[in-house]
């Protein structure tokens, strides 16, 4: 099997890396190898590799940068998806995408289920929302997984920033009322190997990878387990971290403005990845204990 693995590079598509190398031929990108927003270079890329599965963990998550550089956003994260889905439909390839909890407004009391109505608050969101649309509407044998709140050793991220600030401030103040469950990359990694592994396994039992794929196309909540916010998860970092002596503030939204308003809920309930492949993540403070554990914060 040959798999391609666009945004190599990221959190997620790093962490997938070693964890697909032993399924098969893995063509794995970073955005220097294959960059999404240009569109021919997508489609040579895919008729050059030919692949039975393609991974599009590459994406422009720079939320509040988005607003001004909306049409990056938009080719990045609908148009590529979009073609993605067109291509893998005409040359018979499965393809796993991942989306995130910002296409909701956050006004929802309760875990988001895959069936709610989305409601972005920004470009960033919206983009994302019209990259699952064009996965939904298409033919391709598609899953797509949204997240939440990623983190991981590898990049920008709310882990890294804190485990930065924690040494360098006396004091910090982290907003305490957006409700979400921190995702480690690796979770999602793990996660994501473990269905396509039954997908190849369901070969066996006379199911190809693309009736797998066709049988369960769509969406599915893929986030570790449990819920906090943004001051509960800076706390639970500083516990991983000796050289943090930063004094913990928790703060109101208002008191953090930024250019994109974040849903203040961004908890999605993860029953249908659970019933349909019977997965289901660690919760987030086993994940970043083994976060912490594979690559630890040194002074
Ligand atoms: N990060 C989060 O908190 C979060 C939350 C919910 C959902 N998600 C979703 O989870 C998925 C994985 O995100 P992540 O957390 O791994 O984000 P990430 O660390 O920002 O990785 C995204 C990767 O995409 C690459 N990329 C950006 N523009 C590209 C382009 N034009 N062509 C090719 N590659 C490009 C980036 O390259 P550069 O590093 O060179 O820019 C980066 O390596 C995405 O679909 C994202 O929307 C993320």
């Amino acid at each position: 099997m040959t798999i391609l693995l666009t945004g190599a590079g990221g959190q997620v598509g790093s962490a997938l890396v070693p964890l697909l190398a032993p399924l098969g031929t893995l063509v794995a990108l970073d955005r220097s190898a294959l960059d999404l927003a240009d569109e021919q270079a997508l489609q040579a890329a895919l008729r050059q590799h030919r692949p039975h599965l393609v991974i599009n963990a590459a994406a422009y998550t720079a939320v509040d940068q988005a607003e001004t550089d909306t049409a990056t956003a938009f080719a990045v994260n609908a148009r590529a998806p979009a073609v993605l889905a067109e291509v893998c439909h005409r040359q018979g390839a499965a393809l796993i995408h991942y989306s995130t909890d910002y296409v909701f407004s956050g006004s929802k009391p309760t875990p988001y289920l895959e069936t709610d109505p989305t409601g972005p608050l920004g470009v960033y969101g919206r983009s994302k929302q019209a990259g699952e649309q064009a996965l939904l509407e298409s033919a391709a044998p598609s899953l797509i997984f949204r997240t939440s709140w990623v983190f991981s050793r590898h990049g920008h991220n709310f882990l890294n920033t804190m485990l930065r600030l924690g040494k360098e401030r006396p004091q910090l103040g982290v907003v305490d009322d957006q409700w979400g469950a921190p995702t480690w990359a690796g979770s999602l990694a793990q996660a994501t190997v473990a269905i396509v592994q039954q997908a190849l396994a369901g070969a066996s039992s006379g199911l190809s990878l693309l009736e797998f794929f066709q049988t369960h196309r769509g969406l599915y909540h893929m986030t570790n387990q449990g819920a906090t916010t943004w001051f509960g998860f800076a706390q639970a970092i500083f516990q991983h971290c000796a050289h943090c002596q930063a004094r913990l503030l928790p703060i109101p939204t208002r008191d953090y403005p930024t250019p994109v308003q974040r849903p203040a809920n961004s908890r999605l309930d993860n029953q249908r990845l659970a019933l349909v492949f019977g997965v289901r993540l660690e919760s987030w403070p086993q994940a970043l204990l083994h976060c912490m554990e594979a690559h630890p914060a040194l002074p």
